[in-house]
């Protein structure tokens, strides 16, 4: 696995309404991702957070501007690009291990790999992000927690370059939430060498979720979307509950807030 670069340029999204007019979500959004950061969008309701993450996976066209990866046009859909959503998206009629495996069985993932690679990457993911024993149950017998674990381990098995996660956690409990997101950072490798780590885009509306995650922060505007601002953020790795008590934690926090608290307010009472 090397880890991709990102390259948004001057990229604009309109949609087409049903009366005939268009609607631009997104304008003038210009953002390089380092190849292994995890880069965390927020923004009010509605700023086009979505459609910048499936624009990256593919799954929309940019109207105007570049979308890259490592240099190279992104065209399409990839297994090289991962995408998790908020709902779970597990197939109900298959067990753990069947949705966990299900990508590399019939996925371009798994086209090279002998039926006993595939198990023992579908093992070792499992393993990861803590699944271990749960292999022979439906999703119906899971916790939400539980599930969003099985929806990262067949994400992982693909070994993409890229993780797109759109608001993964957001329909999580918060006691799980907060547990759930120190253990993506393990995953991602916060406590490895930064050169194994792979690039994430992830959004949420959670502002101190994004400061705990985050390499850099991305403040969208809404209406049409653009890149507000982009804050570092500076707090050591590996991270983990002492880092929520410490001040620069709040102070982040709080000059976030700052950057969308007006655009926030509107876009509740619009
Ligand atoms: N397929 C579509 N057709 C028409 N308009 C769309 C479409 N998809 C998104 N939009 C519009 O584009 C804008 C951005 O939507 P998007 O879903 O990207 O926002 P978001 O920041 O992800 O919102 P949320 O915080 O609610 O998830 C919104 O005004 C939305 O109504
Ligand atoms: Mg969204």
């Amino acid at each position: 696995m090397t880890a991709a670069g990102l390259r948004l340029a001057d990229v604009r999204k309109q949609f087409r309404l049903a009366d005939g007019t268009t609607t631009t979500a997104i304008e003038d959004f210009s953002l390089d991702i380092e190849p292994g950061e995890f880069l965390v969008v927020v923004g009010p309701s509605g700023c086009g957070k979505t459609t910048v993450l499936n624009i990256l996976a593919g799954l929309e066209t940019a109207s105007a501007g570049r979308v890259e990866m490592s240099g190279r046009a992104i065209a399409g859909p990839g297994a090289e690009r991962g995408v998790m959503f908020q709902d779970y998206a597990l197939f109900p009629w298959l067990t753990v291990l069947g949705n966990v495996e299900f990508g590399l069985r019939h996925g371009p993932a798994g086209a090279a790999l002998t039926a006993s690679a595939r198990a023992a990457r579908v093992r070792a993911v499992i393993d990861l992000v803590g699944l271990k024993g749960a292999e022979g149950k439906y999703p119906h017998q899971l916790s939400g927690g539980m599930r969003q674990r099985v929806a990262l381990a067949r994400l992982m098995a693909n070994e993409p370059a890229v993780l797109l996660m759109d608001e993964p956690l957001a329909a999580l409990d918060a006691q799980t939430r907060t547990i759930l997101q120190e253990e993506l950072l393990r995953i991602w490798g916060q406590d490895g060498p930064r050169e194994r780590r792979r690039t994430v885009v992830f959004i949420t509306h959670a502002i101190d979720e994004a400061v705990f995650l985050a390499d850099r922060v991305a403040v969208m505007s809404a209406h049409p979307g653009r890149l507000k601002a982009t804050i570092a953020v500076d707090l050591p790795r590996p991270r983990n509950d002492a880092t929520r008590a410490e001040p620069r934690f709040n102070e982040l926090v709080q000059r976030i807030w700052g950057l969308i608290r007006e655009e926030a307010y509107r876009a509740t009472v619009t």
